[in-house]
């Protein structure tokens, strides 16, 4: 008998019950918009700002909507307008290239090599053509961010940062999100906190997250953030930013609290998982593991691999012979965007030109989520059945 995978790939955990009841406190106060505050008391809003500036040791920080709200607010904040072209990944998901179409500007995709990284040649070669990169660090994988800063500071790129997949990651010790400009990240069910739907921008840069604070829809509100820049940052740009509201709840930030706090445990326990299925996918014939730089901490919230030189055909069947088996592979070389798997020809409001060697890569990209509901016998089990499912196809004629 066949062993056959039950769990659930996107079960996620409970919230820990001190959010739980920090929400019930919330509710049960009727105070949940960030500003309504009695006096001496400071929003729950605003102290998850200042605990998750702190964690990362910035500046700044301001709770948004939604990781892709963030990602638009921190484009505006720093200068980009309608018609402005913008540097991004090809290899991202869907919110990326729509944040920047949200402020009418219009994305420029860079390439993607087989560690699945944003490819630094191609960087190179696009770095004239505009003055900002959207910088996806898709699926947790981090770019030489040395290599990646020195190219942008030489042609005075902006770099905003997409976190949404590597809240809790490092490059060579440095957090990921502070590096470039402005960093963004989702607090939405699937990413590493979990209220739901929410964002997190940050940068040390006042002008920035002066601008960030009025457009999310501070009124004039601005001097309540504490994690917020000093109200003569302000001064002017309280006239010319107009409010496009977005802003973060005290409810759902009462939620993540905790998580926060909890974050680095929870990273060993899915890097645990990750390694696991890692292990167990190696030696796979035809199968190739994403190796992941000595310089890279990572979140192993997800893992990768590549089925290099495989025809369609071949992969559906891996697809199909695994989801059979109760495992839930996505791959990124579908001709046709599937559920929150899309691909940068699948933006059709974009006109972009086609990307032969990026179109390669994609066309081998498994993809599978690593919940922290799985145990590390799941994850092992999981392996087993890629591994031999995998197999078969390959020795059948991939
Ligand atoms: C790579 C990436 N960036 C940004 C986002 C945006 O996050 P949100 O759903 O909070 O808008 C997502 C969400 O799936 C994502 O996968």
């Amino acid at each position: 008998m066949s062993e056959m995978f039950k769990g659930s790939f996107t079960q996620q955990e409970p919230i820990p019950e001190e959010g739980i009841e920090a929400a019930i406190t919330v509710m049960r106060s009727g105070r949940l918009h960030r500003y309504n505050t009695v006096p001496g008391e400071v929003a729950q809003t605003v102290l998850l700002e200042q605990e998750f500036a702190a964690m990362l040791g910035v500046k700044y920080c301001l709770a948004v909507a939604s990781g892709g709200y963030a990602m638009a607010t921190a484009l505006r904040a720093v200068g980009v307008k309608p018609g402005d072209r913008v540097l991004t990944n090809a290899f991202t998901l869907a919110p990326v290239p729509g944040a920047i179409a949200a402020v009418g500007a219009v994305p420029v995709f860079v390439g993607v090599t087989e560690s699945l990284v944003i490819d630094l040649v191609d960087l190179a070669a696009k770095a004239a053509h505009a003055d900002v990169l959207l910088l996806s660090h898709m699926r947790g994988h981090l770019a030489d961010m040395e290599a990646l800063m020195a190219i942008c500071d030489g042609a005075g790129i902006i770099v905003i940062e997409d976190c949404a997949h590597t809240m809790g990651a490092t490059w060579k010790g440095v957090a990921s999100g502070t590096q470039g400009r402005v960093g963004c990240y989702s607090c939405q069910t699937y990413k590493h906190v979990n209220s739901g739907e929410g964002g997190l921008l940050v940068t040390d840069d006042a002008e920035v997250a002066a601008r960030a604070v009025m457009l999310s829809g501070s009124y004039m509100l601005y001097e309540k953030h504490l994690a917020g820049p000093p109200k003569e940052a302000f001064e002017t740009i309280r006239y010319e930013t107009p409010n496009i509201s977005g802003r973060m709840d005290n409810l759902r930030a009462a939620i993540l609290r905790p998580q926060l706090r909890d974050l680095e445990v929870q990273v060993a326990r899915w890097n645990e998982r990750y390694y696991a299925v890692e292990d167990g996918l190696r030696d796979t014939p035809g199968l190739t593991v994403i190796e992941r730089p000595e310089d890279e901490s990572i979140v192993g919230s997800s893992i990768q691999f590549l089925l290099k030189g495989w025809s369609a055909k071949a992969v559906g069947e891996v697809l199909a012979r695994c989801l059979k088996r109760g495992v839930e592979l996505k791959w990124f070389g579908g001709a046709e965007p599937v559920g929150f798997t899309s691909r940068y020809d699948s933006w059709r409001y974009v006109d972009a030109p086609r990307m032969p060697e990026s179109d390669k890569v994609l066309a081998g990209i498994v993809d599978m989520r690593v919940p922290l509901t799985f145990s590390i016998e799941d994850c092992a089990m999981i392996a087993r059945i890629i591994k031999a499912e995998v197999g078969a196809v390959y020795q059948a004629g991939h």
